[in-house]
């Protein structure tokens, strides 16, 4: 088993807990023993219980595989101070690892510092951002994207979904909320099942009523979230005070704003990391004016019923 390998599956299992996480980020860990076996995987599942490192460490023991433990491959530098749990660094001392692999250092400024305590413990620390990138190292830096964007800029993660019919138009035939196929409607479910916050324009609010609930996958349990409702003129308010009750009785707390740049920046405080954009084509085109990092497109072919999904960035 190469560190490659053990690295995409603890990429894999932290993509699980993706949006649970927050304001957290998702990461996740590989144990391996001295022949380079992988004994086990973890993730850090939620803000607020065990990081990656400690849950790994926790399984081992669990399964009483601990002893085996030579070498912790994990996606983002372990930290090294206490905050809602105690520092993963102590957690490798405590099981007497010899080698840690990480993908990515810490840029918060109170978790980093874990690669220089491990070293100065006389644990081989290897950062494998500083050698020639990597499939899995790509795929654990665009995993831990909207963390590392949050960490240095305050500004979330922002990742526009727009579907489009044959002819590029995004507008459904009267009467259709939406017409991409079941695949693409799953894929759309995914990326809100990520997502903190939802952004839409009034326009779409007013001629779909949308629920904006996950649907077609499983949803985290117990995950609230944010829609942030691009509205200068105060329709949605007016017009249809009905839906803005009837979201929030589904969980969602609305925000309406008139600047939605100022209000998603304000979320980052209240742990927001990523923000699914699902808009109508004037406030679509504004956010891909201004500042976003993903961007998928479904389309509709005229020769298939299945649409195409194509990540744009
Ligand atoms: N195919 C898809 O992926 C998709 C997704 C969602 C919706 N839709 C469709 O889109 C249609 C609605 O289109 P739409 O363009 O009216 O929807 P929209 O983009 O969701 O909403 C547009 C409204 O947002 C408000 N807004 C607030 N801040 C804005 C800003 N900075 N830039 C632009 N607009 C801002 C504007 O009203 P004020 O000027 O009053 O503020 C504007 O009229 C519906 O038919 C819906 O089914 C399609």
């Amino acid at each position: 088993m190469t560190w490659e390998h053990a690295l995409q599956l603890a990429v894999e299992e932290a993509e699980f807990y993706r949006g649970a996480t927050s304001p957290n980020p998702p990461v996740g860990a590989a144990g391996l023993d001295i022949d380079g076996n992988v004994l086990a995987v973890a993730a850090h599942q939620r803000s607020g219980s065990f990081h990656a490192e400690r849950n790994l460490i926790v399984d081992l023991e669990r399964r009483q595989l601990l002893e085996k433990l030579h070498t912790v491959v994990v996606t983002l530098e372990p930290c090294s101070h206490h905050g809602k749990t105690p520092p993963c660094t102590e957690a490798l001392f405590s099981a007497s690892v010899s080698r840690v692999v990480f993908a990515v250092r810490d840029p918060h400024p109170k978790a980093s510092g874990g690669e220089n305590v491990l070293r100065e413990a006389g644990l081989e620390v290897i950062c494998l951002s500083d050698f020639a990138p990597t499939h899995a190292l790509q795929s654990a830096r665009n995993q831990l994207g909207p963390f590392l964007k949050v960490t240095q800029s305050g500004m979330p993660w922002i990742t526009v979904k727009r579907a489009l019919d044959e002819s590029g138009s995004m507008i459904p035939p009267p009467g259709r909320k939406t017409f991409t196929s079941q695949e693409s409607l799953q894929m759309a479910h995914i990326l809100r099942r990520r997502a903190d916050a939802i952004l839409t324009g009034s326009g779409t609010i007013l001629a779909d009523r949308p629920e904006f609930t996950v649907r077609h996958v499983e949803d985290h349990s117990a995950k609230s979230r944010v829609l942030v409702i691009a509205d200068r003129t105060g329709r949605v308010p007016r017009e249809a005070p009905e839906y803005i009750e009837a979201a929030q009785n589904r969980g969602l707390e609305v925000l309406v704003t008139e600047d939605w740049r100022s209000t998603l920046r304000s979320l980052v405080s209240r742990g927001v990391l990523e923000v699914l954009v699902e808009a109508g084509p004037a406030l679509s085109s504004d956010v891909l004016n201004h500042d976003w990092d993903e961007h998928w497109v479904i389309q509709k072919t005229s020769t298939s019923e299945d649409s195409i999904i194509r990540k744009l960035r």
